[in-house]
């Protein structure tokens, strides 16, 4: 089985959880896009987990690859393997040789860039993403199979320095035994890394050809696409599922199942516009019920109720086949539940989802409210095991019957909890 899964709105769907969820019926887990601008928590009974570069399902599979598509923070890297070792020590990782290199100048460019931006800024996280990825399709980035030659190390950084040398005028990498000093730091932890170094699209296709079962872990979400995103309040790379295959070099007319992860509520971190967000003592309420602080910058979320025509555009967009729903528990604990089914434009409905602050200026969204399900405590999942669909209270099933019509697929699993025993696929 081959499977993608996806977040499907602004990231932070809880696709790590539902990753790690399905992870043990997988050999191979990949990951394809971004760095450590990601950041997912898994809670397992050894205890909770923090990853930003290594994919969520690692704890569970036999084999973790760090796909071309992504860059990666050298030392942030040798950090989360020791961690992964720990909770999993057995699991084979693989770093692709084409993956880019995020150096602490890039991490510098990235809050320069912002400060240049101004009142145009995206609220990054700062991680250096997208510099690193501006130097990837400028062709003076570092890969990672760089790392190996402190030579061709330096010489990129000085080119890096050329080009950038108005942002980088006034920081330490303006010394040019500053940069050299980096530059040596960087080979030793590439040093450290390269026992995982491979060509990982052929790791992936040797499996692929003897039968392995292989899951793509997507990072961040549709609506932060570089291109169908709400840009320019989006990342630096394609997270659509389409991007599987160039930032891992596999197929994608071999993949069997997208899975897109909904999060029954939208929250989002950064800048631009956000259609259905919701501000004061609701948007608080909800903000605290769903612990929902970044979880690479610890910024407050923006939050707001779930946007259905988003879910559809990006259903489509996806080619996705059933939908993980995240975080029913959190939403049960609103007294008013509503969800955005419908965008108008000049009093008709629309089919796509604009994306610029004047077009969406002009759409009026229309809601639909539904009554709270209240808590949703352990014995709910203890009776559903028992007696299945019907034991889910009525409400949260008008719910969930809601959105399937209203998308057109499937809600396959859902999310009552933190814990990876709070996760049921639902079976009807
Ligand atoms: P960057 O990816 O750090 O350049 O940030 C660009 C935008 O994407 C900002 O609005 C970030 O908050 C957002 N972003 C990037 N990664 C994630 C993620 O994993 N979850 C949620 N938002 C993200």
């Amino acid at each position: 089985m081959i499977t993608v899964v996806l977040g499907l709105q602004f990231g932070d769907e809880g696709k790590g959880k539902i990753t790690d969820y399905l992870s043990d019926k997988y050999y191979t887990v990949v990951r394809f896009n971004g760095g450590n601008n990601a950041g997912h928590t898994v809670v397992t009974s050894e205890g909770s987990f923090k990853f930003h570069l290594v994919p969520s399902g690692s704890l569970r599979s036999n084999e973790v690859i760090l796909g071309n598509g992504m860059v990666i923070d050298p030392f942030g890297l040798i950090e989360e393997i020791e961690k992964l070792k720990k909770a999993n020590a057995n699991v084979s990782i693989k770093i692709s040789k084409l993956a880019h290199v995020v150096t602490p100048l890039h991490k510098y460019l990235d809050k320069a860039e912002e400060e240049v931006r101004a009142k145009l800024s995206l609220g990054t996280t700062a991680q250096g993403i997208g510099p690193t990825y501006e130097d990837k399709f400028a062709r003076t980035g570092i890969r990672m199979v760089d790392l190996l030659d402190l030579q061709i190390i330096n010489d990129k950084v000085e080119t890096i320095y050329k080009m950038k040398k108005a942002l980088l005028e006034d920081s330490e990498y303006a010394i040019k035994e500053n940069r050299e000093e980096m530059s040596r730091k960087i080979k030793e932890a590439g040093d450290k890394l390269r026992e995982y170094f491979d060509y990982t699209e052929m790791v992936i296709y040797r499996r692929f050809e003897a039968g392995k079962s292989i899951l793509f872990e997507g990072a961040q979400g549709t609506m932060l696409d570089i291109d169908f995103g709400m840009y320019p309040f989006v990342t630096s790379s394609n997270t659509l599922s389409g991007a599987m295959s160039l930032g891992s070099g596999f197929p994608f007319r071999k993949v069997d199942n997208v899975i897109g992860v909904v999060k029954s509520y939208v929250s989002r971190v950064g800048e631009g516009p956000f259609p259905t967000e919701l501000k004061g003592p609701e948007a608080d309420r909800l903000r605290e019920f769903g612990h929902e602080y970044g979880t690479t910058t610890g910024r407050p979320r923006r939050v707001g109720w779930l946007d259905l025509p988003m879910i559809s555009y990006a259903v489509k967009m996806n080619d996705v086949d059933s939908i993980a729903l995240t975080r029913l528990d959190t939403l049960g604990k609103m007294e008013k539940i509503r969800v955005c089914y419908k965008y108008l434009r000049d009093g008709k409905e629309i089919d796509y989802v604009p994306r610029s602050f004047d077009e969406l200026s002009e759409i009026e969204v229309q809601y639909k409210d539904f009554k709270s399900w209240g808590d949703l405590n352990d014995s709910v999942i203890e009776k559903y095991e028992k007696e299945g669909y019907s034991a889910l209270p009525a409400e949260l099933r008008e719910y969930i019957e809601f959105i399937e019509k209203s998308i057109g697929k499937p809600v396959s699993i859902i999310s009552l909890g933190e814990k990876r025993e709070s996760t049921i696929s639902l079976k009807r």
